[in-house]
């Protein structure tokens, strides 16, 4: 059964950071819709240059090119073993959308997981972001007492503030998470492969917490109707999930 995972929360929650540490650990394809909007940017592909003045105030792009760029990478063979979303869904629409995918692939449900970071620090984190001009790729933080990195650890790009990561635009990209997309935890929490990750702590913590809920949800998503595996008794005496 594949792993299909979603990484939620707010703007600056590590979204992209864990997606794609746990998508090259696992092996799986990650599939984050900021970094496909900006490598189009870059490459000055129509669709994404009508989306940039969006993303530039800080708003969604619309529903309808959102999935369609979703399905199109979700029906590719290298998606089958499973994906991590990354910034995808964002609304109700699309989750229903990805809902409706999901059920066309047939194989193996979503694992939610939903990272949660107290405002001031996303501000604080995002305030301070550098990405590669170059390859999107974030800086590493600096070691505290060291300078700055001068260029990108990967290709040696050029390393810039992100267009949307000013004052202005992160307070709007905030309100938007809370309008938008903050309503999809209430869509997605009854479901028992929901799961909810502290992301206030160093990048490791996080990531121990997250490859525990995911596999703990990958168990309970694999056994019918998404219901916890019967209880089985142990030489021991105790019981154990199976
Ligand atoms: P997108 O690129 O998805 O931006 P976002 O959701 O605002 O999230 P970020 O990328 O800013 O944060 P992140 O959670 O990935 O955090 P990161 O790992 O970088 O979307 C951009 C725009 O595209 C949207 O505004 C919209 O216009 C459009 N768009 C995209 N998808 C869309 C969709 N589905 N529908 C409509 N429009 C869409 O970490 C942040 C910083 O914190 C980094 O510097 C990192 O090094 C650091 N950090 C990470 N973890 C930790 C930690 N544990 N402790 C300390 N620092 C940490
Ligand atoms: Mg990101």
């Amino acid at each position: 059964m594949a792993l299909n995972v979603i990484m939620m929360g707010p703007p600056g929650a590590g979204k992209g950071t864990q997606a794609g540490r746990f998508a090259r650990e696992r092996g799986l394809l990650k599939i984050s819709t900021g970094d496909i909007l900006r490598e189009g940017i870059n490459a000055q592909l129509p669709v994404a240059l009508k989306a940039k003045e969006l993303m530039d105030r800080g708003e969604l792009v619309d529903d309808a090119t959102m999935i369609a760029i979703v399905r199109e990478r979700l029906m590719r063979p290298d998606a089958q073993p499973g994906f991590v979303l990354d910034g995808f869904p964002r609304t109700v629409a699309q989750a229903e959308a990805l809902d409706r995918i999901v059920a066309e692939r047939n194989n193996g449900p979503l694992l939610i997981v939903d990272v949660r970071v107290p405002q001031r620090e996303l501000v604080r984190r995002l305030a301070g972001r550098l990405i590669c001009k170059k390859c999107g790729t974030n800086a590493e933080p600096a070691k505290e007492g060291a300078p700055a990195a001068a260029a990108c650890a990967k290709c040696g790009g050029r390393l810039v503030q992100r267009a949307d990561d000013n004052a202005q635009v992160v307070k709007e990209r905030l309100k938007v998470y809370e309008r938008a997309t903050k309503p999809l935890v209430e869509f997605y929490r009854g479901r028992p492969t929901f799961r909810i990750v502290n992301g206030a702590q160093a990048q490791e913590r996080v990531a121990h917490e997250l490859d525990t809920v995911i596999d703990d949800a990958a168990v309970v998503g694999a056994t019918p109707q998404g219901t916890p595996a019967p209880v089985k008794a142990v030489a021991s005496g105790k019981a154990a999930q199976a």
